[in-house]
């Protein structure tokens, strides 16, 4: 600040408010974008993969059914979910207890679909078909990580350009999978 001393008062009050506010601008930025992004993740009802597709390894499919079939891998409907755990369907084997499960039963009972928040999402411009992947022999773990351990679905890698090329370069048909139309048309 030495170097400040000879310039007149008023300037060095603005230069310093300046600094000050832009760190306030910063830190504030920051704070909602960390909790922006931990809401962001956060579901109506608190439903595990690691319980149902880890503990007791219902195959990711059973519930995703759309994922070999064409572009989008779908999310299972409440009646799916209330064919295990409406009480006396499975009871030897899922129970029919607990707030989590309520709220589930709640919306069964409405006939209304869950709100579950998309995690994974592309901008409309972009191509992307999971039928393909699947097809090829590609894993749901090298897009989403390893899902059957997650209490809460979280993005394990960015899907962002770079991430779609860097697969597609180790392609055989590289060039092909390489070419813009690919993915944008
Ligand atoms: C090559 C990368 C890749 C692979 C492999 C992949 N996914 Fe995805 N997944 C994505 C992308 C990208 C999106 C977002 C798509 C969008 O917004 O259109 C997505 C979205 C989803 C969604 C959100 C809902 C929907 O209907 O798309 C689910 C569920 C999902 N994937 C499950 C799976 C499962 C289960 C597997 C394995 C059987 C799998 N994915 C394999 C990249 C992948
Ligand atoms: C194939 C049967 C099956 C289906 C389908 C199923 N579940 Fe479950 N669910 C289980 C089992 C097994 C458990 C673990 C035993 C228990 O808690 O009763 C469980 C546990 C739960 C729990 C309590 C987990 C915990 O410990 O926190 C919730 C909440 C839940 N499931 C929600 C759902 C939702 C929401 C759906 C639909 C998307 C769903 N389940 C679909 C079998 C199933
Ligand atoms: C019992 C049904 C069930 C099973 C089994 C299951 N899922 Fe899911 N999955 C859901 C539900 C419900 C959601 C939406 C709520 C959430 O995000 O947790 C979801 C969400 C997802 C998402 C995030 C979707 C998005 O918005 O981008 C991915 C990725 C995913 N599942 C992958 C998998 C993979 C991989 C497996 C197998 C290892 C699997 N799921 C097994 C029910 C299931
Ligand atoms: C882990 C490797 C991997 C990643 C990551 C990956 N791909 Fe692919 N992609 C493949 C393979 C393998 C094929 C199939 C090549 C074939 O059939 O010749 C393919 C084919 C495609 C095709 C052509 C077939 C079709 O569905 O029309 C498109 C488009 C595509 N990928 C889009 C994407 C996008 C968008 C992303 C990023 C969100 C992505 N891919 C990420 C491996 C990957
Ligand atoms: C394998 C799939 C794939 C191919 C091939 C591909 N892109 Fe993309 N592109 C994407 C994805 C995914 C995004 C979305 C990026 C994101 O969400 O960060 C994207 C985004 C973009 C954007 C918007 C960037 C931004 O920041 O808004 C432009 C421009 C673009 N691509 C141009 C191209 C051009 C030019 C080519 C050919 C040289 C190409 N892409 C080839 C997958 C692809």
């Amino acid at each position: 600040m030495r170097r400040l001393a000879g310039l007149p008062s008023w300037l060095r009050l603005l230069i310093g408010g300046g600094v000050l506010g832009l760190i306030v601008v910063v830190i504030a930025v920051i704070v909602l974008v960390a909790s922006a992004s931990d809401a962001a993740y956060e579901q109506p009802i608190a439903f595990k993969h690691s319980v149902h597709a880890g503990d007791f390894g219902i195959p990711c499919q059973y519930c995703h059914v759309g994922v070999a079939k064409g572009p989008a891998a779908t999310i299972p409907s409440v009646a799916k979910c209330a064919g295990c755990h409406e009480s006396g369907v499975t009871p030897e084997l899922v129970s029919a207890d607990g707030d989590e499960i309520a709220k589930l039963l709640d919306y069964w009972e409405r006939q209304e679909p869950i709100p579950w928040k998309r995690v994974n999402v592309q901008p409309s411009y972009v191509h992307f078909n999971h039928s393909s992947h699947i097809a090829a022999g590609v894993g749901c773990g090298s897009c989403h990580g390893d899902i059957a351990n997650m209490d809460r679905v979280e993005p394990a890698a960015l899907l962002n350009m770079g991430f779609c090329l860097g697969c597609h370069a180790q392609q055989e048909n590289k060039d092909a999978l390489w070419d813009c139309s690919v993915c944008h048309y």
